[in-house]
């Protein structure tokens, strides 16, 4: 509310002092000692002040639109979001262009001119995995696509298709300076997106979101089973190709897994076991940053896509359903932008630090059933909880005697929260779930041995509460 009463007053003291510049300059035009040159100013000046008159008289009328639907209707709905009020709202605030608010709808989109290799799978019956780059103003795409083209085996098998949000020009004509090796799509519809004042500072999110909604639907709709999706900030690891062949079968046969990604959060030069870089895990957290799904997750989510912050929406309850993803202990991709719409500090404190791997990993050699569900929990949840259990405190000294690996009991947030910080991994929780964690535990290397920061045997379950 308090927000709603200091737009209204410096709308109102808008419209005043426009009426008032208006007044004096009427005023002034009648004096009959101007020079010439004053009066030629004058003259042009008036239409712009009659015209910045008629805007404000237009703002004043919605504005007291505005205020009578909002007092006139239910005084506890005080977030309502209902359309007229969001269109409203964002007209007070300037955010809506003045042909938007005609059409709710764009009326006109562009088609896409975009051929996509359409194979879908090779003559030997592998599938053909397209790489989905999603680009919008950033010609650091360049440093991207120069990796992934470099480290391609195969360009049948692992069309890359560079996505372009936001029509900017100049990334444009990089994203082109890669010819035949990569295909471009445009995303068609560039008009403004509707949003609340107070979610302004967001809008970068609903872009994304629709870019990803429009270039999913698109790259699927050619009948691929796979699409691995990377950002214009990544760079991948010499295996990442690798990676993806040797693990996108698992996601066929099991329908616990939803997602492959190449990222670990925990990923940190120091708490990863560079020795063990064909080591992976499942976890029930979603890292994204790279990652590989399936045209029947896509067919379920696709339905249902959000306007804004599709990370954190798919990582709710209500979309993930108990199912995890695999991940890498060292990082097949890491992110080398930080300008844009995440954080810049937050690219500082972790990102930054992320180890991409250097190896080469046979993948597609190695047996990499131990990740399904039923060998899986099996053998890594049982072999945790006989593991000896240590206090942070002994871990940090060094005053652990035995070798091998240790687990280390967390029972409350704050509790998880302060070991993590002071081990320098990611403390925070999405839907209640810590970052790279399965069943609660979160798994690490520390002073040259395993670490798995666990919960208690008798877990019940993530607590939606912890944040
Ligand atoms: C696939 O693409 C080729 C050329 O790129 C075209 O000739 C063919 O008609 C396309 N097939 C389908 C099913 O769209
Ligand atoms: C994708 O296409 C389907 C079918 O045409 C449609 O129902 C869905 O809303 C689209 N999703 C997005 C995010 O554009
Ligand atoms: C792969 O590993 C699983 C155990 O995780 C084992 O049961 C299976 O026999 C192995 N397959 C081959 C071909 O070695």
């Amino acid at each position: 509310m308090r927000s709603r009463k200091v737009q209204f007053l410096v709308i109102s003291f808008l419209v005043m002092w426009s009426f008032i510049t208006y007044y004096i300059l009427l005023r002034n035009s009648n004096a009959n000692d101007m020079t010439m040159q004053q009066q030629q100013q004058v003259k042009r000046l008036l239409p712009e002040a009659l015209r910045e008159d008629t805007k404000s008289l237009k703002l004043t009328r919605t504005l007291v639109e505005f205020l009578k639907f909002k007092y006139a209707g239910d005084q506890d709905q005080q977030t309502t979001t209902t359309p007229k009020i969001s269109i409203v709202a964002a007209e007070i605030s300037n955010e809506l262009p003045e042909q938007a608010l005609d059409k709710v709808m764009p009326a006109t989109l562009k088609t896409t001119p975009a051929q996509i290799p359409n194979k879908t799978y090779l003559a030997n019956g592998e599938p053909v995995i397209p790489i989905l780059v999603f680009a919008c103003n950033r010609v650091s795409v360049e440093k991207c696509l120069d990796n992934l083209v470099e480290y391609r085996p195969s360009i049948e098998q692992f069309p890359i298709i560079v996505s372009q949000d936001c029509g900017d020009e100049r990334t444009k004509q990089v994203i082109q300076s890669f010819g035949s090796q990569v295909t471009l799509i445009e995303q068609p519809d560039l008009t403004d997106i509707f949003v609340l004042p107070k979610e302004k500072k967001f809008k970068g999110y609903y872009k994304i979101a629709r870019h990803y909604g429009w270039a999913l639907n698109t790259t699927f709709q050619i009948g691929f089973d796979f699409v691995v999706i990377v950002e214009d900030d990544l760079n991948v690891a010499p295996d990442f190709f690798e990676y993806f062949l040797g693990t996108h079968k698992l996601l066929k046969q099991d329908s616990s897994l939803w997602c492959v990604s190449a990222w670990n959060d925990n990923g940190k030069a120091n708490v990863v076991d560079t020795s063990t870089p064909e080591l992976l895990y499942r976890t029930d957290f979603f890292p994204g940053l790279g990652w590989m799904l399936t045209k029947e997750l896509w067919a379920e989510l696709s339905i249902k896509w959000p306007k804004s912050f599709w990370d954190d929406w798919i990582r709710h309850p209500e979309q993930r359903k108990d199912r995890v993803c695999i991940r890498p202990e060292i990082s097949r991709t890491r992110t080398f932008g930080k300008i844009g719409v995440s954080n810049g500090l937050f690219f500082d404190k972790y990102l930054k630090h992320i180890k991409l791997s250097e190896d080469f990993v046979q993948f597609s050699k190695i047996n990499t059933s131990y990740l399904l569900k039923e060998n899986y929990d099996k053998t890594f949840l049982k072999q945790i909880y006989v593991l000896p259990l240590v206090t942070f405190e002994e871990l940090r000294r060094n005053l652990i005697a035995i070798e091998g690996p240790v687990r280390i009991q967390y029972n409350t947030r704050d509790q998880y929260k302060r070991i993590t910080r002071m081990l320098g991994l990611m403390d925070d929780f999405k839907s209640g779930v810590p970052r790279t964690a399965y069943h609660g535990i979160v798994s690490f290397y520390y002073n040259k041995r395993r670490v798995h920061l666990a919960p208690s045997a008798n877990w019940k379950g993530y607590d939606l509460s912890w944040s």
